[in-house]
């Protein structure tokens, strides 16, 4: 598509054709015959009278997505079930179990067959139904058949025609929820179709966690526990467009790159909410997890494993009774669960899986109420002593006790066997059996929360009663022992903390303590910006003055050494186009970076903020150019590529001579795995992200000429992409531009308040690598070397092909991409 000046030919973008066509006819062909090789002669989709299923045999779908067949979820029991997997990737992701709660202790005596009623049976050694799809009565068994089709859906269906189906699995979901199912209620019949969580990753049984359409009849989702008889997250009413709590629905209603169509129907006789994917190629479920947390997530092939976009409840502690009894969730450790004093994992080995449903088990039985059933003992009860636990959220099921004072609650508590906490402030509250969902709020910053006293067998406490005040006195002296000493290794580990780090970075970079930079920003009082990955303050170093930014991370759970290499990595960096990091600071999980200050702040202020100047043109088309060669530093010329992963107005910031400088390179490294999610999932990124986000294929540098492309067309119009008008009618300006370019006619697309002062040549010029950058095939889009040379106009470009993504907003169906942007982290 481009041409140099002066004649000489270029390479097309767009060239994708003449790539080694012959090896890859060759290559296709031999596929072609290995696959008509493998397959055999007769369906091997289907199970019929004849024909059960056994054994080691696997039936796979026609097009050789999915298999059915027995599997062992661990190898270490003999527990066996008959269930649908993905057949193409590694890990075999399990969708559907049949017998979930009936597992068969041996694969090669138990069958899949057509019963002589001809309903659907799984029978085990003695030829019993363990599992049957109980649906025909009367009709002869060689009449209907099995079958696994391409979209994980077993049916039950008519012999003669498969299109008559008589059962499937997609009306009896376990605990996925595959793109084409229905999620509702047959108002009919009131049967409800409800994803419910296996029980352990290891264990296929029902779990607690459950999530189905608000049996109460309004037309939302709720999650529960334990059936229905705890709800913990509910969607919000459908309103037409979204669910009133999934927000994100809305704002991806209008985007165009949205892979995945998502609507409810509330019809006559049943209502459900269904989802599809547009192509093939990507691998999507919907799976209420082990952790009580329903988890919208896509097959990323070159990472070789599910990758999350969405899910809810977003805090891993607002799932009820995801620590099990006794257990306690804090949101901000690694793991969220950890046993009460004096209690350890039921389960020890699921606790490691990361299953801790189970919850704990007392260390040492109470004196009363230990599971012997005998009453209390005036005499023992005595024994019982309590351990207070300072800043909780209490659980809500508490009962309150008349009574006067602490002294006479905790009495109340220990009078009866099965009380195992009280809670006293001003009034008592008296917990029975189990403790369930216990919140430490320690972490969350706002200190708040109670106290609860928990029941605990006196031999938990060193000594016994009578020792109490020595040990009080011992407690106190020895708190004070340790105050001492924590301050003086503080001061030391500090002072040498302090030395290596300044030792360890090489180059200019500085490293700061956590205290420096408190005074630098006067205790982080002014705030620039913030984003998914931390807020942005505003601050002058003490030494001379210099301004700074101060970049507070979240999330970062790299280790301090791997941090400190990423960061000297990112230092050694430098260009004009790209901001300078001058330090950083590291102490325990605080991660910190410390940038030059830019006067002008971000490109979105000034395309889009109300009042003050509007950019002019030639301001416009010289940030365009300083990003580009900002980027093509980044990707060529660093001694390891960079790619920045999230370019957007809000990341390029601005000198006081309106010089654009890229920002936030390098955080993609710093934030590990977690990167992707935290940016697939923000709100006000996905108008910039490649659709190879989306799909799941590997990330390269085409992804940022992506995000440019996007951005130049805002840089043109002055305004974001996606608006919604007053009508209510979405416009999507990149669509706009390439009509109006495709017509020659571009005065249309540049932004009003420019009154035409724009340069026709440059602007032509601008939309075209934009409509580049934005092709769908990456291998299309240029590099940024090769923008740099078209907008600096030593390259002619062009005219670009249409990206298929901008004929789908013409697509008047009501799609939504769901995960495209969380409501934003509060
Ligand atoms: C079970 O064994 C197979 C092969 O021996 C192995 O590939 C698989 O990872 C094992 N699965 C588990 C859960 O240990
Ligand atoms: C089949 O359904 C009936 C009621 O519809 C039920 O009583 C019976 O237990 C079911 N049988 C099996 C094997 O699930
Ligand atoms: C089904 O079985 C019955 C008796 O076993 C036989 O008469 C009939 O022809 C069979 N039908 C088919 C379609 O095979
Ligand atoms: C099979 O059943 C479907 C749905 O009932 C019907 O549309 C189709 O015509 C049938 N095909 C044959 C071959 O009978
Ligand atoms: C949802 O709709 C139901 C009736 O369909 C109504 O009772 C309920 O109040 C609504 N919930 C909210 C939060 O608006
Ligand atoms: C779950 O609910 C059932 C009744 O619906 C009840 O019998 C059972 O004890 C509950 N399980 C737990 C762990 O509370
Ligand atoms: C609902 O069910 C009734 C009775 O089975 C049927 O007559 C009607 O056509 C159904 N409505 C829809 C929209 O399917
Ligand atoms: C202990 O408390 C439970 C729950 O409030 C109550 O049902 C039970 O009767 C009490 N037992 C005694 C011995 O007071
Ligand atoms: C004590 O706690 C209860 C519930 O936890 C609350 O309703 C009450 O207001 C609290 N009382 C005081 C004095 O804080």
């Amino acid at each position: 598509m481009a041409a140099a000046r002066g004649g000489r030919r270029r390479r097309p973008w767009s060239s994708s054709s003449s790539c080694g066509s012959p090896f890859l006819m060759m290559l296709i062909s031999c596929l072609l015959w290995l696959h008509r090789e493998a397959a055999p002669s007769l369906a091997a989709d289907t199970v019929t009278v004849g024909r059960p299923l056994s054994g080691g045999q696997v039936l796979v779908s026609r097009g050789g997505k999915f298999a059915l067949g027995f599997f062992q979820p661990d190898n270490s029991s003999q527990r066996w079930y008959m269930g649908i997997w993905y057949n193409k990737i590694p890990d075999h992701t399990k969708v559907w179990v049949a017998n979930r709660g009936a597992p068969l202790s041996d694969p090669d005596t138990s069958r899949l067959a057509i019963s002589a009623d001809g309903n659907m049976v799984l029978l085990d050694r003695a030829r019993s139904p363990v599992w049957s799809t109980n649906v025909t009565t009367g009709v002869a068994a060689n009449s209907t058949v099995g079958v696994i089709l391409d979209t994980g859906n077993l049916v039950l269906a008519d012999a003669s025609n498969t299109s008559v189906v008589l059962w499937q699995s997609f009306d009896h979901f376990g605990d996925t929820w595959l793109p084409g199912g229905r999620l509702g209620r047959n108002k009919l019949t009131g049967e409800v179709t409800r994803l419910v969580g296996w029980k352990g990753y290891d264990d296929p049984t029902p779990g607690m966690f459950s999530l189905e359409l608000d049996p109460g009849g309004a037309s939302q989702y709720v999650m529960s526990w334990n059936g229905s008889s705890r709800l913990y997250w509910s969607s919000g009413n459908w309103t037409g467009g979204m669910f009133s709590s999934v927000p994100e629905m809305m704002a991806s209603n209008a985007d165009p790159l949205s892979l995945y169509t998502f609507n409810y129907v509330d019809g006559e006789n049943e209502s459900y909410f269904f989802y599809d994917v547009k192509g093939e190629v990507v691998l999507t479920r919907f799976v209420v997890d082990v952790t009580g947390q329903i988890k919208f997530m896509t097959w990323v092939d070159s990472a070789a494993q599910w990758v999350l976009f969405w899910s809810e409840p977003k805090a891993q502690c607002d799932v009820y009774s995801i620590c099990g009894a006794f257990g306690v969730c804090a949101e901000d450790a690694l793991p969220a669960c950890s046993c009460l004093r004096g209690f350890h994992a039921r389960q020890p080995r699921r606790w490691l899986q990361g299953d801790h449903t189970a919850g704990c088990a007392r260390s040492t039985a109470l004196q009363c109420g230990g599971g012997s059933g005998a009453q209390p003992a005036a005499q023992k009860t005595k024994s019982d002593r309590f351990f207070v636990m300072p800043n909780v959220n209490l659980p809500t099921d508490g009962v309150t006790a008349a009574s006067a004072s602490a002294r006479d609650c905790e009495l109340a508590c220990l009078g009866n066997c099965s009380c195992t906490a009280y809670s006293y402030n001003g009034s008592c509250s008296l917990w029975h059996d189990d403790l369930i969902s216990l919140r430490d709020t320690t972490g969350a910053g706002n200190g708040g929360g109670r106290s609860i006293s928990i029941r605990l067998a006196a031999s938990e406490f060193s000594g016994n009663g009578n020792t109490k005040k020595l040990i009080i006195g011992l407690v106190v002296a020895g708190v004070a022992a340790a105050v001492i000493l924590a301050v003086v290794v503080t001061v030391l580990v500090r002072r040498s903390r302090r030395l290596k780090a300044l030792r360890r970075v090489e180059g200019s970079l500085t490293a700061f303590t956590y205290r420096d930079l408190q005074v630098a920003t006067k205790s982080f009082s002014e705030k620039l910006g913030g984003g998914a990955f931390g807020s942005v303050f505003k601050g002058s170093l003490p030494a001379d003055g210099t301004p700074v930014a101060v970049k507070k991370l979240e999330g970062v759970r790299q280790g301090e050494k791997q941090f400190r290499a990423e960061v000297s990595t990112i230092g050694t960096i430098q260009h004009v186009n790209l901001i300078r990091l001058l330090g950083f600071c590291t102490e325990r999980t605080r991660r910190l970076l410390v940038y030059e200050h830019m006067p002008n702040g971000s490109l979105d202020r000034h395309l889009f903020g109300h009042g003050g100047g509007v950019l002019s043109w030639e301001a416009r088309y010289q940030i365009a150019l300083g990003v580009a060669r900002g980027l093509d530093y980044l990707h060529e010329k660093c001694r390891d590529c960079i790619i920045h992963c999230d370019i957007k107005p809000e990341n390029i910031l601005l000198d006081d001579a309106f010089a654009a400088k890229v920002a936030d390179f390098g955080l993609a490294k710093l934030m590990g795995r977690d990167f992707s999610r935290v940016l697939t999932t923000m709100r006000g990124t996905v108008g910039y992200l490649a659709p190879e986000w989306i799909t799941g294929t590997a990330i390269t540098t085409k992804a940022d000429v992506f995000s440019y492309g996007m951005m130049l067309f805002e840089i043109i119009s002055g305004r974001r992409n996606v608006e919604q008008g007053q009508d209510g009618a979405v416009d999507f300006f990149p669509a706009t531009a390439a009509r109006l370019l495709f017509d020659g006619d571009l005065k249309g697309a540049v932004d009003g308040r420019l009154a035409g002062n724009a340069d026709m040549g440059e602007v032509e010029r601008a939309c075209k690598v934009a409509c580049w950058c934005v092709q769908d095939s990456e291998a299309t889009r240029p590099s940024m070397g090769m923008v740099v040379q078209v907008l600096e106009g030593l390259v002619d470009v062009n005219a670009p092909p249409m990206p298929r993504s901008f004929k789908v907003l013409g697509d008047p169906s009501n799609y939504v991409k769901f995960f495209s942007a969380l409501p934003s982290i509060s």
